[in-house]
């Protein structure tokens, strides 16, 4: 199986499913890395993992149609199974949803449906929640609405504040995307517009863990 993974920043996520792929526990290759920003952090990782890398910048595209066109072509040029949602900063047109969705995932930094969007640990802190984490989903065209498929709860502590908590957030991050995407090379993860099946049950609520607990098998 191979995948193709889209960053806009640091890509620490990036990191944590080449470190899965190199451990042999992935199941799939990761063809290829799209930026859409050339100065990317992960774009170095990247090259250095030996993987293709692409950039792609909103300013040299008319429009967002335009913009998700050029994506579609380069990630059909790779041939990948896969679509990994990485911290990329874009928001998609509905077409290119419907092109990817049954073989696209995202992470998000929040206990989905809370606290969609940016900014979620400052939120977080800001409206006082005892517990935050992070949700691998399913993509539909609804900005981090797609069905839920495995998510981490980290407790917030009183001293607290946006980077101790996005640090612990983020471990839990590292684990569970490649764990999920593993799912989905093995074929057990099925992608359907509207509902997501594991080991051909539908899931009807996200799978959940602790922080440093076992991952579900
Ligand atoms: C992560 O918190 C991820 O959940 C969110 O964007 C951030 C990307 O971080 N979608 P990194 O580039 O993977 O380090």
């Amino acid at each position: 199986m191979r995948a193709v993974v889209l960053i806009s920043g640091r890509g620490s996520n990036l990191q944590a499913l080449l470190a899965a792929q190199r451990a042999g526990e992935l199941g799939a290759d990761i063809a290829g890395v799209i930026s859409s920003r050339g100065d990317a952090g992960g774009l170095p990782k990247a090259a250095a993992a030996g993987c293709q890398v692409a950039v792609l910048e909103a300013s040299d595209h008319t429009s967002r149609a335009d913009f998700d066109a050029a994506l579609s072509r380069q990630i059909d040029a790779w041939q990948v199974d896969l679509v990994l949602l990485a911290g990329f900063l874009r928001i998609f047109t509905d077409d290119f949803v419907a092109r990817y969705q049954t073989r696209m995932l995202n992470i998000h930094p929040s206990l989905l449906p809370a606290l969609k969007g940016l900014h979620t640990h400052r939120r977080a802190l800001a409206e006082g929640h005892s517990e935050h984490g992070c949700s691998v989903h399913a993509v539909t065209p609804e900005l981090d609405g797609g069905p839920v498929i495995l998510q981490s709860r980290v407790p917030v502590r009183p001293d607290d504040d946006e980077q101790t908590l996005a640090d612990r957030v983020l471990r839990e991050e590292h684990r569970i995307y490649p764990h999920v995407v593993r799912w989905f090379a093995d074929g057990r993860l099925q992608l359907h517009p509207g509902a997501v099946l594991l080991d051909g049950q539908t899931l009807t609520r996200p799978l959940q863990v602790r922080a440093g607990d076992p991952l579900p098998v």
